[in-house]
C-alpha cells in the first residue's frame, strides 16, 4: 500500500524517481507526486490518479535539475484521493518534503496541537502534520536525522516516512515501523524504495532495516540508528532477480504474464527439496525435527487469495499427516482470543511478507509462545523476519495487483510442509511422499498444457462481456479453487462472483440460480471416493435450473460430457493437487474478461498490492 522512492547521487533525481514509482504504481494509484532539492528550495508535483497524470503535470510544468528526490503512488487512507491529499506534503514554510505510507494512529492529537499553535494544514491526512512537526525540528536548528529521531518518538502507528530537507542537499532521510522499506546500495548513490523493484535497474545490492530505525543516506553512505539515535545494525542482501522480472515481456498484462510464468514458478518452487537418498528436505526451515513432531495442532492464517492456499493445505496436512488443522483470516484471528500454545504451530501465509492483519495476528500467536513458520514469496519482509521458520515460495516478484503465481506456488509450500511433516512424524512412508513428489514435479508441464489451451478459455471470456454474474462450484480442495476463481472474477472485473462448496447449494445458494447464469464448475478427478459422482449431481441440479454450466474436467471425463455446456479440459492430476492446474482456466478467464471489459487488469480499482494497514 503506498510506493516510496527515494534518490541521492548525480543522476537526475525525477527521472530514477518517477522510473522506481513506475515500478511500484501496483502498490496504489490513487496519485503520485515528486519532490526535488534544488538551490535551497523545494520544486514538487503531485497529481491525482495515475502516474501517467503526475507525468503530463511534469512535462506541462518541467521540474528543475536536481540529483535528491523522493515520490510516492498513494493508495488512499486519510482524506479523499485529490490533488491536495496527493503526497509529498510540506511543512509550512515549505522546507521540509515528506512522504509517507501507514497511518499515524495518533496524528489527530498532535494535528490539534499543530493547530493550536497557528499552523495551518491544507490536506485531510496525516502525513502532513508529521510533514510540519519535522520542519519544527530542522528550524530549530537540528539537522534531519535528529529531526526524524524525535519525531519518529512520537508517532503511533505503522509508517514509513522519507523526508528531503531544502537547506541540505547532501541528505534524504527515512524511517519505519511496521511498513516496508530497503535501502538500494549503488556507487557514488543510494535508492529508497517500499521494495527493491524501486531500484533494480540500478543495483541489486540492498539492505534490509530493522524495525523503529531511520537511514540517512548521502552520496557515499547510509547510516542506521534506532529512533533512540543509537547506532543500529541493519542486514546487506543480494536481490536474485533482474530487471527483466519486472518488465511485461511482450505481454499486454503483468497479471498474464505472471499466468504464463507459472510452470516456471512452480518448478523453482520445489527445486533442491530432495537429498541423493530421496527424503524430502525443507532447508531454510529454522525448526527442528523434534519442534515438529513435538506439534499438534497447526492453525494458519492468511487473507485473501493466500487464505484459500491455507484452504487446500488444511485438506493436505490433515490427509497426510493427521494433525487438526484450523484456517482462519488473519484478520479476525486474534480478536477471537484464539486458543494456542507451544505444541501450536501457527502458518502464516503471505505472498507480500508485508500483510498487516497477518504481521499483527503473528505477533499474538508469538505472544502466546506458539512457533510461527512463514510462507512467503517476498525475501527480507517483515512477515519472515517476524517468524520463527520460514518456507520460502519462488515465485518471483508479482507485480500484477491480483495474485496468481504467488497463489501456486503457495500451494507448492503448503505440499511440501505436510509431505515434511508426514516423514517426520512418520505417518506417510518414504515411497508414498517420494510418489507425490514426483506428482508434483510433473505439475509444471500440466500447466504448459493448460495454458497452450487458452484460446478456449479467452474465447469463453469474451463471450461474458456483459454478464452481470457468475457462480463457481468446487468440492473438498476445488471448493477453495472455486472461492478464488470468485475472487478473480470480483477484483478484476467489477462483476457479481461467488464460490460455494457444491454440497451448500441446496443449502440456499440455488436460489440465485436462474436462466443462462453461467456456473463454472470444478470437477474432482474421479477416484474411489463419491465426490466426483456428487459434484455431478450438483451440476445437475444447476443446470436443471437454466444455469449454463462451464466444467472443468479431468480429459477424458466422458462422465461429464452430457451436463457440460463446455469443458474445459484439466489435466490427471490426484484431486490434492488439482488445484494447481484447476485454478489456471479461472484466472485466465479473470484476465480476458477485464481486459475485453477495458478494465486495467494489473491495477484494478481501490486495490493494492501490498495491505500495510489493519
Ligand atoms: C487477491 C490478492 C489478495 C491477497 C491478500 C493477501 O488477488 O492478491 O487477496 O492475496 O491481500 O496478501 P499477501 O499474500 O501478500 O499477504
Amino acid at each position: 500500500m503506498c510506493g516510496i522512492v527515494g534518490y541521492i547521487g548525480s543522476r537526475p533525481a525525477q527521472d530514477v524517481v518517477v522510473e522506481g514509482l513506475r515500478r511500484l504504481e501496483y502498490r496504489g494509484y490513487d496519485s503520485a507526486g515528486i519532490a526535488l532539492v534544488d538551490d535551497g528550495a523545494l520544486a514538487t508535483r503531485k497529481r491525482a490518479g495515475k502516474l501517467a497524470n503526475l507525468e503530463k503535470l511534469v512535462a506541462e510544468e518541467p521540474l528543475p535539475a536536481a540529483s535528491l528526490g523522493i515520490g510516492h503512488t498513494r493508495w488512499a487512507t486519510h482524506g479523499a484521493p485529490n490533488d491536495v491529499n496527493a503526497h509529498p506534503h510540506v511543512g509550512a514554510s515549505r522546507r521540509v518534503a515528506l512522504v509517507h505510507n501507514g497511518i499515524i494512529e495518533n496524528f489527530a492529537d498532535l494535528r490539534a496541537r499543530l493547530e493550536a499553535d497557528d499552523h495551518v494544514l491544507v490536506s485531510e491526512t496525516d502525513t502532513e502534520t508529521v510533514a510540519h512537526l519535522l520542519e519544527l525540528q530542522v528550524e530549530s536548528g537540528e539537522d534531519l536525522t535528529t529531526a526524524m529521531q524525535r519525531v519518529c518518538a512520537m508517532l503511533d502507528g505503522a509508517f514509513t516516512l522519507v523526508a528531503v530537507d531544502a537547506h541540505d542537499p547532501d541528505r534524504v532521510v527515512a524511517a519505519r515501523r511496521n511498513s516496508p522499506l530497503v535501502v538500494g546500495l549503488g556507487e557514488g548513490e543510494n535508492f529508497l524504495g517500499s521494495d527493491v523493484a524501486a531500484f533494480i535497474e540500478h543495483t541489486r545490492e540492498a539492505l534490509e532495516l530493522g524495525q523503529d530505525q531511520v537511514v540517512t543516506l548521502t552520496r557515499d553512505g547510509v547510516d542506521v540508528t534506532g529512533f533512540d539515535g543509537r547506532p543500529a545494525e541493519a542486514t546487506q542482501f543480494h536481490v536474485d532477480w533482474d530487471l527483466s522480472a519486472a518488465e511485461k515481456d511482450g505481454h499486454d498484462w503483468f497479471m498474464r504474464k505472471e499466468i504464463f510464468e507459472q510452470p516456471r514458478a512452480v518448478a523453482d518452487s520445489l527445486l533442491g527439496r530432495r537429498t541423493r537418498s530421496g527424503a524430502l528436505q525443507l532447508d531454510e526451515m529454522r525448526l527442528s525435527d523434534q519442534e515438529l513432531r513435538d506439534i499438534d495442532k497447526i492453525i494458519i492464517i492468511a487473507a485473501g487469495t493466500s487464505f484459500y492456499a491455507g484452504m487446500v493445505a488444511k485438506y493436505a496436512i490433515e490427509h497426510w499427516c493427521r494433525i487438526p488443522v484450523e484456517v482462519e483470516l488473519s484478520s479476525e484471528f486474534r480478536y477471537r482470543d484464539p486458543i494456542l500454545d507451544y505444541s501450536t504451530l501457527v502458518v502464516a501465509i503471505s505472498q507480500s511478507g508485508e500483510t498487516a492483519d497477518t504481521l499483527q495476528a503473528i505477533r499474538h500467536a508469538r505472544s502466546q509462545r506458539s512457533k510461527v513458520l512463514a510462507i512467503c514469496n517476498t525475501n527480507g519482509s517483515t512477515i519472515p523476519r517476524e517468524s520463527d521458520a520460514v518456507i520460502y515460495t519462488h515465485a518471483g516478484p508479482e507485480i500484477g495487483v491480483a495474485s496468481t503465481k504467488g497463489f501456486l506456488t503457495q500451494l507448492v509450500a503448503c505440499y511440501l510442509l505436510a509431505l515434511y511433516l508426514a516423514q517426520v512424524k512418520g505417518t506417510r512412508y518414504g515411497d508414498e511422499i517420494t510418489q507425490v513428489m514426483e506428482q508434483l514435479e510433473a505439475v509444471p508441464d500440466q500447466i504448459e498444457a493448460v495454458l497452450g489451451r487458452c484460446e478456449q478459455v479467452y474465447e469463453l471470456a469474451r463471450t461474458h462481456v456483459g454478464t452481470r454474474s457468475v457462480l463457481f462450484l468446487g468440492r473438498h480442495a476445488g471448493y477453495p479453487v472455486a472461492l478464488e476463481g470468485a475472487l478473480k472474477l470480483k477484483e478484476l472485473a467489477y462483476l457479481h462472483a461467488e464460490g460455494f462448496a457444491a454440497g451448500e447449494l441446496k443449502h440456499g445458494p440455488i436460489a440465485l440460480v436462474e436462466e443462462g447464469l453461467p456456473v463454472l464448475c470444478v470437477v474432482p478427478p474421479r477416484g474411489r471416493d463419491q465426490l466426483h459422482g456428487k459434484m455431478l449431481s450438483g451440476i445437475q441440479e444447476v443446470r436443471a435450473r437454466g444455469a449454463v454450466t462451464i466444467c472443468l474436467a479431468e480429459e477424458g471425463d466422458a462422465t461429464i460430457t452430457p451436463y457440460a455446456d463446455v469443458l474445459i479440459p484439466l489435466p490427471r492430476v490426484p484431486v490434492l493437487l488439482q488445484p494447481l492446474v484447476a485454478v489456471v482456466p479461472l484466472q485466465l478467464f479473470a484476465c480476458e474478461l477485464a481486459s475485453a471489459m477495458g478494465h486495467d487488469v494489473d491495477q484494478p480499482r481501490n486495490l493494492a498490492k501490498s495491505v500495510t494497514v489493519e
